[in-house]
């Protein structure tokens, strides 16, 4: 079994990273299962609202498992472990209901780029950011010098890649990367998540499609879908289909 979990509750899909012992660093079984976890998030209307969280204080996930990519060739470390991180990561930061992280330690690399991939953060006070990959000769490779960039500054970018210093909770907030500080950010996180839960869904998602577009996320695919749904709703789509099916001529009337 992997070491990240879906729970549910109520309209609440919480997702948790549960090897605290290595502080929560991501594996590749951890990536497919948060792969098909969103999956299953995605096709379940009950689930409104998504909670990101760990298991443990010292680390909401301190990068990804330097033991298991290590042993990768350069072809295998580009292919698959940075590719696939990327896959899942933008999974996730395009699933179409709202995203929280609740961030009960340090993020560090592909812990930061997992709270990134999610729409807000809350961060615990003492808990810290860091994107610490030149420490172990990589770069980061899960988003952090593109989504990332586009939520922090490029010299607070700069600051934790180049110079290996660590972005503090209230620093964060300042910075508007956090939404809240709070001793307990999961408490916090499913407060928020509630909230969420009970605006329109498809409004939300709509909004959310709409600024990740205007952010230059998926815009292509997102353009595309916010089309489609329009038209779909359309009386033209009606009567188009029924003139297939009744082999004739459709009869267009611009509703
Ligand atoms: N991959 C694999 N294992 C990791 C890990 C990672 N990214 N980060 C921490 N661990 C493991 C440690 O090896 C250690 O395992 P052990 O108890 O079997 O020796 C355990 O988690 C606890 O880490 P430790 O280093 O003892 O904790 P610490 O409080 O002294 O230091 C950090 C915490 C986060 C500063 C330190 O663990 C660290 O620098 N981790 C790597 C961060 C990183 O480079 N991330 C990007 C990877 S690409």
């Amino acid at each position: 079994m992997s070491a990240l979990h879906l729970n549910r509750s109520g309209p609440i899909a919480e997702i948790r990273l549960d090897n605290p012992d290595k502080l929560n660093a991501l594996t590749a079984g951890m990536l497919e299962a948060l792969e098909s976890h969103c999956t299953a998030i995605e096709r379940d209307p009950d689930l409104r609202v998504v909670v990101v969280t760990a298991e443990g204080e010292r680390a909401f996930c301190a990068g990804a498992d330097i033991e298991a990519w290590s042993k990768l060739s350069p072809a295998e470390f580009a292919r698959h472990w940075v590719r696939d991180g990327h896959r899942v990561f933008d999974r996730l930061a395009r699933l179409s209901k709202p995203t929280v992280a609740a961030i009960s330690g340090h993020a560090f690399g592909g812990g930061l780029e997992l709270a990134a991939a999610c729409d807000i953060r809350v961060m615990v006070p003492g808990a810290t950011l860091g994107l610490p990959e030149a420490n172990v000769g990589i770069v980061p490779g899960w988003s952090g010098t593109q989504r990332l960039r586009r939520l922090l500054p490029e010299p607070v970018i700069k600051e934790m890649a180049l110079f290996g210093r660590r972005i503090t909770a209230e620093r964060a907030l300042a910075l508007g990367f956090v939404a809240d500080v709070s001793e307990n950010a999961r408490e916090a996180a499913h407060e928020i998540a509630l909230g969420a839960a009970k605006l329109s869904p498809r409004a939300a998602e709509v909004a959310k499609n709409m600024i990740h577009a205007g952010a230059g996320e998926d815009s292509a695919a997102l353009i595309e879908a916010l089309g489609s749904a329009a038209i779909s709703a359309s009386e033209d789509r009606g009567e188009g289909v029924a003139a297939f099916r009744e082999k004739r001529k459709p009869s267009f009337t611009g509703r």
